[in-house]
């Protein structure tokens, strides 16, 4: 039967003074006078073509992940704690989104062709997630990670046929940097590829030599780069793309899901992306909505937003010889001013621990059955340090950028966290505070 939708008024009215059967007809036709019966006939005949429920390919599939509530967080705090799903998106993470974003607007603008290669300099999950949907737009992805990063995901990488690069982990100033080198392959794939037009008998060997400087020893991916149609750097730290996918997406579900209910936004930054475009669409629509950085060990986002002060002396990036996250959290935290960040409303700023982050990643597993990643972690314990800032009766929402599946190695493994003084020990929530 077709979806009844009537107003009350109406079906009592109908209920009172004409049949049953008079009356199906005036709630499925919407209509106050009475059709023929020839016209009913017809309208039998006529076969209501069924909406497709189906989504259309995998990038379809991204976005409008599921809103939860964390029942035990919302429990111990008095709050409405809600956390949004981003887990369950294809490629397994938030940057699923920002992946899409950066090459549909790339193939828009022409700065990629299809055929192209993608390259990114990221600690995982972007480029996991650039990986999963870059065949989809018929591109290639060549990927520069740090290699103290979870072998899991270099491995991910390559089983979805991705080409890596695994490189020592060193300043940002330094030309050899992770994001740097990948900034220039994407450069050599462009020369190469105008070359491979200018001259197609010209072999890799002497293309690699017109670059100006050799591959990297350890790029697997030079075949990948010397056999695409140009390259594009991603650039997901500086490229607003990033910024739109959560202003366009993220932000404008989170207020439909809760019905724009909704006091508090919680969340960390890696490049600033999520936390800036939640926020800025979440005030300019809803400016009493407070929105929050937790942000973890390593990290100068804390300083910048609640003094002021990114560059404090210890801090500097240019100072620092080797990575300067020392946090076992992987992807947030950072030490320059992205333009994405720059873009983020913020009311304030809390600092997260390792411990509390691992404590959390283990009370959410023992009491709501959550699988959760290690940022994710950290965002809960930044919706807890919100839910006690601002009191109990409000709705508080996080982001659950992606799952425990990716952190086997570190963050789920008993040994790595035992060496570094990481045992989980909590019966509750105690390392928050709380009882
Ligand atoms: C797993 C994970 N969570 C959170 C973040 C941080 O998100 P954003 O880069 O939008 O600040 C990242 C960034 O790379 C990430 O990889």
């Amino acid at each position: 039967m077709a979806p009844v939708r009537t107003t009350g008024a109406i079906a009592v009215a109908a209920a009172i003074s004409i049949s049953m059967a008079l009356l199906s007809h005036f709630i499925v036709s919407g209509k106050t006078n009475l059709p023929l019966p020839k016209q009913l006939k017809k309208k039998k005949k006529k076969k209501k073509k069924k909406r497709s429920n189906s989504r259309n390919g995998l990038t379809d599939a991204i976005g409008n992940t599921p809103l939860i509530r964390i029942n035990s967080l919302s429990e111990a705090t008095g709050c409405e704690i809600l956390g949004k799903c981003e887990f369950l998106n294809p490629g397994g993470s938030v940057k699923d989104r920002v992946a899409v974003k950066i090459i549909e607007e790339a193939l828009e603008s022409g700065d990629l062709v299809e055929g192209g290669v993608v390259t990114e300099g990221s600690a995982g999950s972007t480029a996991i997630s650039l990986a999963t949907v870059a065949p989809a737009y018929g591109c290639k992805c060549h990927v520069v990670i740090p290699d103290d990063v979870a072998i899991e995901k270099s491995q991910i990488l390559e089983a979805l046929g991705a080409s890596v690069e695994r490189v020592r982990p060193v300043s940002i100033t330094h030309r050899d940097h992770y994001v740097n080198i990948a900034r220039r392959r994407a450069v050599e794939a462009n020369e190469v590829a105008s070359n491979n037009q200018k001259a197609d008998q010209m072999d890799g060997q002497s293309l690699k030599q017109i670059n100006g400087y050799p591959m990297g020893e350890n790029c697997e991916g030079s075949s990948l780069l010397n056999n695409c149609r140009g390259g594009f750097f991603a650039d997901q730290f500086e490229n607003l793309a990033n910024f739109r996918a959560h202003y366009e997406g993220t932000g404008p579900e989170i207020l439909e899901q809760t019905g724009s209910n909704l006091d508090a936004f919680v969340a960390a930054a890696g490049t600033g992306g999520t936390v800036a475009g939640v926020s800025r669409f979440l005030q300019e629509n809803k400016p009493n909505i407070k929105c929050f950085l937790i942000d973890p060990p390593g990290s100068g986002l804390f300083n910048k937003v609640t003094r002021g002060v990114m560059y404090t002396s210890e801090e500097a990036e240019g100072r620092r010889l080797k990575n300067p996250f020392d946090t076992v959290t992987e992807g947030i935290g950072i030490n320059r001013l992205t333009q994405n960040f720059m873009l983020a409303k913020l009311d304030g700023a809390f600092r997260g621990t390792d411990i509390e982050a691992v404590e959390m990643s283990r009370f959410l597993l023992k009491n709501d059955g959550l699988f959760l990643g290690s940022s994710s972690a950290m965002n809960c314990v930044g919706a807890v340090r919100v839910a006690q800032s601002i009191g109990p009766g409000h709705t508080i929402v996080t982001i659950l950028c992606d799952s425990g599946m990716r952190h086997l190695s570190k963050f789920y493994n008993d040994e790595y966290l035992s060496q570094h003084g990481l045992t989980p020990k909590a019966t509750g929530l105690e390392f928050l505070g709380m009882q």
